[in-house]
């Protein structure tokens, strides 16, 4: 079989990673294009006013002198320089300490390649490559391995900044020392290359040029470092027409010209490659376009396969002299950690299937969080008041990691909360000047030790203001005015803080205060002692109780709220819900009646031992694993909760996938808002039940099950109703192993649905419980106003934008349904709104957790129901039952 084997292909992919600047053919000229937004640093160049322009590419260089405050500069040797580009000249070498950073200040959320370069050009004459890791933030980017002396070696990263501060780190991790030749950051733009999590290292990008060229700026734009490939089992193809890149990845020209085909016509094409690890994950984009003139008779249609024959895209025809990119919106990973796509021709076409260019990406976890970004920068501000360049650990993320922390600090860490400075100690630093207010912006700090320094000025008094400030300590600092403000004198006496100062100290005021402020320094720091062991104590009792609650365990209890049973019920072992594909079929009909086109295929109606069921059949081309698959569907089967649409078993026979579900009758809850189901409008108290059922459903996900799952979907079509109307979610927990609506998304579609999704997955690239708040709130708002999510012909588009629109005008009756006729609780009208604009919060710290959801929506049930039946005084007493069933608990196939 002919293939494009991106295993063999490796070493030109190193290649590609290690170029050795030579292969520059001469494109026809165009007019250079602006490098606005670039940062082009030729580290190691001096003098600091100095630029240029790289004569091949012409790129603009500056030093990286702006950019960094440590390290040493060096030349490689002379005889290695005819071959290379300028910017790898010189370099900046890292001798000292562990860790040393380039900081850049820019628009936090904002996306970025960034492209480090390595020539080692025996630097150093210890004729000696170095070995040494990369770190983006507080994460490690990759190891750099160079291949040899003088070749160059490149790594690339698409990264989403978390904050307005990016650090770009070197990182010793042995007795050689770390260098670096270039740093270079291009913007992109942030509707491309968007993964689930995590950022793209580049593994490859290649197209397919006649002579080989290594392509970049400025035939990219964006700068990105395209691959030459060529090998005698593939043809490449060309046209002189230019072709139409105006989607979201502006393929360059060279790129869109060109194309492989497989040499011998009759045989598909096929891109393999290994990740070498089978943990890994990975991202692919695909760039095709027509460049051939077809004769009428003529097809090009090609299906495309992923491992195993899976039919990723079936009858693909690449649109004429025009690019589609077709990608995986989310993460693919494979068993053995190689993966195959096979290009292979439908029955109709007459030519052999064609590639214009690709792109692979390996995923890039991002763990750890940075520090808090005010106190970054407060940290970093006080580094620069003070000229604590020389201290070598203060390069970097101030906390993370942990193992990098600044010398002098301490840190609280949580793991999904940012670092946050607790302590500095400054003690011993010649430190001169006023004491700086930039401290007052560490909020969480506790102790302060400024002493045995030259600090002058006075006492400020933003300290009686740091409340969680419990100790100071100022002594041997001889020239502090060291008379204490009013307000300090306040927590002083009220024993809040702990302030100690030199007692010879001539301007201190009173005799008096002065014993009793010892006095008061030694108990308060016994008590924090003891606050500290007690905080310790508690956070770890803390810990250990989460982790040990039994699913059983509720998290809410509320008045309203029939404790539920949560047990999962153990004794169904899942290989009873195994069915064979045979009874698939019989139990469908042959797949008689479709109930719907859903996230992940086509639903059925079948029957089950006489209970109605949902059947969904999985495409084939589910991109995860077939033991992710299984290990998904015996955690599904395990979910009981009577508002979780449940899994009564599944079929894996072969090729075919599916999944059994109890049937809902009565449809998603987006029909019935909608009143596509006929029938009469849901009143407001059928949606205050729908509401809580569907958070009850939404909180065991979060707080009942183990591992606590995120849905990932939340919306009115995933709410559904059966034939008694109570409402359960639908499609939780699938959405991880497979992507959502279908195969493969076309040029500039992104994950998630629009209108629900979590605003913070920009910046994080990570959907965490607190999203599945914020869709939440958005299904709240739709079930208020029965308006649609996202409408482009209101005023204000998104349905959070204009119900906070309209609540500045005044009144709820402007926004609920007017379908209800004024039929509802205004109380509870309000409440609800409250709630749900508290969910869509763009912050996720601010947005309640599903259990607070589900006992403010309980209260707002309440006082619906209490009104209509004309009585407040049983919403005080809380003795409502709404859970009107509770004796059909489980799903079907428990019969
Ligand atoms: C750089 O600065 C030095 C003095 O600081 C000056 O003499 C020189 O002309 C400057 N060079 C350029 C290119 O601006
Ligand atoms: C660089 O820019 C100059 C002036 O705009 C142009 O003449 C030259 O051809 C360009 N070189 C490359 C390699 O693009
Ligand atoms: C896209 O990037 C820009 C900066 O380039 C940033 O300001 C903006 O918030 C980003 N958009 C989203 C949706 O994150
Ligand atoms: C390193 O460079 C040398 C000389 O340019 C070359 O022969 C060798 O193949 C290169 N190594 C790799 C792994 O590219
Ligand atoms: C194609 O190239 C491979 C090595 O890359 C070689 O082994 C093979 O003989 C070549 N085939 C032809 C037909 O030239
Ligand atoms: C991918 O292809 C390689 C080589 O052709 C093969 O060894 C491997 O089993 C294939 N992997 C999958 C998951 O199809
Ligand atoms: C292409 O995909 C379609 C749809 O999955 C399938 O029916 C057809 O057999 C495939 N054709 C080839 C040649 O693989
Ligand atoms: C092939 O073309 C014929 C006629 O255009 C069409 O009816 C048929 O569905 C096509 N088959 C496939 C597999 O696309
Ligand atoms: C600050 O550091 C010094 C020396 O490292 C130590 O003696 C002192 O106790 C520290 N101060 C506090 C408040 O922990």
């Amino acid at each position: 079989m002919l293939k494009l084997c991106i295993k063999n292909l490796m070493k030109s992919v190193n290649a590609f990673l290690l170029f050795s600047i030579i292969t520059f053919a001469i494109f026809q000229l165009v007019q250079a294009q602006d490098q606005s937004g670039f940062v082009s640093l030729d580290c190691g160049l001096v003098p600091k006013n100095t630029s240029y322009t790289e004569k091949t590419t012409n790129i603009t260089y500056i030093p990286d002198t702006d950019y960094i405050d440590s390290g040493l500069i060096g030349k490689i040797n002379d005889s290695y320089k005819t071959q290379l580009q300028q910017q790898t000249w010189t370099l900046r070498s890292f001798p000292e300490s562990q860790r040393n950073c380039y900081n850049f200040n820019l628009k936090s959320n904002s996306k970025y390649l960034i492209r480090g370069t390595f020539v080692y050009g025996n630097y150093d004459g210890l004729n000696k490559i170095p070995k040494f890791d990369l770190h983006v933030g507080p994460n490690k980017w990759t190891s750099v391995k160079l291949e040899g002396v003088a070749n160059a070696t490149i790594y690339e990263i698409i990264h989403v900044l978390t904050q307005d501060r990016l650090q770009v780190c070197l990182v010793k991790t042995g007795k050689t020392t770390p260098f670096i030749s270039s740093l270079e950051l291009r913007p992109l733009n942030n509707n491309t290359y968007v993964t689930q999590s995590g950022s793209l290292k580049s593994f490859a990008r290649v197209y397919f040029p006649h002579t080989p060229s290594f392509l970049r700026y400025d035939k990219d734009i964006h700068d990105r470092s395209w691959f030459p490939y060529v090998d005698n089992q593939t043809k490449s193809i060309s046209t002189d027409l230019s072709v139409n890149t105006s989607n979201t990845y502006d393929v360059p020209q060279p790129v869109a010209m060109t194309a492989s085909v497989p040499a011998n016509a009759s045989q598909p094409l096929t891109l393999n490659w290994s990740l070498g690890d089978i943990t890994a994950e990975a991202y692919i984009y695909m760039h095709f376009a027509e460049i051939q003139e077809l004769k009428d008779d003529e097809i090009r249609e090609f299906n495309i396969t992923y491992n195993d024959g899976k039919i990723w895209y079936p009858y693909f025809r690449p649109k004429k002299l025009r690019i589609t990119t077709v990608y995986n919106p989310r993460a693919i990973s494979s068993p053995d950690g190689n993966f195959n796509f096979t290009f292979v021709m439908t029955g109709n076409s007459t030519l052999p299937p064609l590639i214009n260019g690709f792109e692979l990406y390996k995923v890039l976890n991002i763990r750890q969080l940075d520090t808090d970004q005010n106190e970054v920068s407060a940290m970093f501000n006080i580094k620069t008041i003070y000229e604590l360049k020389k201290k070598l650990s203060w390069q970097g993320d101030p906390c993370a990691p942990q193992v990098y922390r600044w010398e002098g600090l301490n840190c609280s860490y949580s793991d999904s909360e940012a670092p946050r400075i607790i302590s500095l100690n400054l003690t011993e630093n010649k430190l001169t000047g006023t004491i700086t207010p930039e401290i007052s912006k560490l909020t969480q700090l506790t102790k302060l030790d400024l002493s045995k320094n030259d600090l002058s000025g006075e006492i400020p008094s933003f300290f009686a203001d740091m409340k969680l400030l419990k100790l100071i300590n100022l002594s041997g600092n001889p020239n502090l005015n060291s008379a204490i403000p009013d307000s300090l004198q306040q927590r002083l006496k009220n024993k809040s803080l702990t302030l100690i100062l030199d007692g010879q100290n001539p301007t201190l005021e009173k005799e008096k205060t002065k014993v009793p402020m010892v006095a008061i320094g030694a108990s308060v720091a016994g008590v924090f002692a003891l606050l500290v062991i007690l905080a310790i104590f508690l956070v770890l009792r803390k810990k250990k109780q989460k982790s040990s609650a039994a699913p059983g365990a509720p998290s809410v209890t509320h008045g309203i709220v029939k404790s539920e049973n949560r047990s999962s019920n153990p004794s169904i072992i899942s290989k009873d819900r195994r069915i064979t594909y045979p009874e698939v079929l019989k139990m469908t009909n042959n797949f008689e009646r479709v109930l719907g086109k859903g996230g992940f295929g086509t639903v059925y109606h079948g029957n089950l031992d006489d209970a109605q069921v949902a059947v969904k059949m999985l495409s084939h081309s589910s991109a995860q694993g077939y033991k992710e698959f299984k290990a998904e569907v015996e955690l599904l089967l395990r979910v009981h909760h009577r508002h979780l649409v449940g899994l009564v078993g599944y079929c894996d026979d072969g090729d075919n996938l599916a999944l059994i579900y109890e049937y809902m009758a009565n449809g998603d809850l987006k029909e019935n808002m909608s009143g596509k189901r006929g029938g009469n409008v849901l009143t407001w108290e059928n949606r205050m039940q729908i509401a809580v059922e569907a958070a009850q459903g939404l909180e065991y996900l979060h707080n009942g099950c183990r591992p606590p799952m995120v849905h990932r979907d939340v919306k009115t079509t995933n709410i559904l109703l059966n034939e008694r109307s109570q409402a359960k979610l639908a499609d939780f927990g699938l959405s991880r192993s497979f992507p959502i609506d279908g195969e493969c998304h076309v040029s500039t579609v992104v994950a998630g649905t629009p209108g629900y999704l979590d605003p913070e997955y920009y910046r994080t690239n990570w959907l965490s419980e607190k999203s599945d708040v914020y869709s939440f709130g958005v299904v709240l708002l739709e079930i208020v106003t029965n308006q649609p999510v996202i409408d482009k012909t209101r005023e204000r588009t998104h349905i959070n934008e204009w119900v906070g629109f309209m609540l500045t005008k005044g009144d709820i009756k402007n926004i609920v349904d007017p379908k209800l006729m004024g039929d509802y609780d205004t109380n509870s009208a309000w409440k609800i709104v409250e709630l749900a604009l508290a969910c869509v919060n763009p912050s996720s710290n601010r947005r309640p957790t599903m259990a607070h959801v589900v006992i403010d929506l309980n209260e707002c049930a309440a006082l619906d129901n209490a009104r209509r039946q004309g009585s407040e005084e049983m919403y005080s007493r809380g003795s409502i039952d709404l859970s009107h069933n509770s004796a059909s608990e489980f799903a079907p196939g428990a019969r």
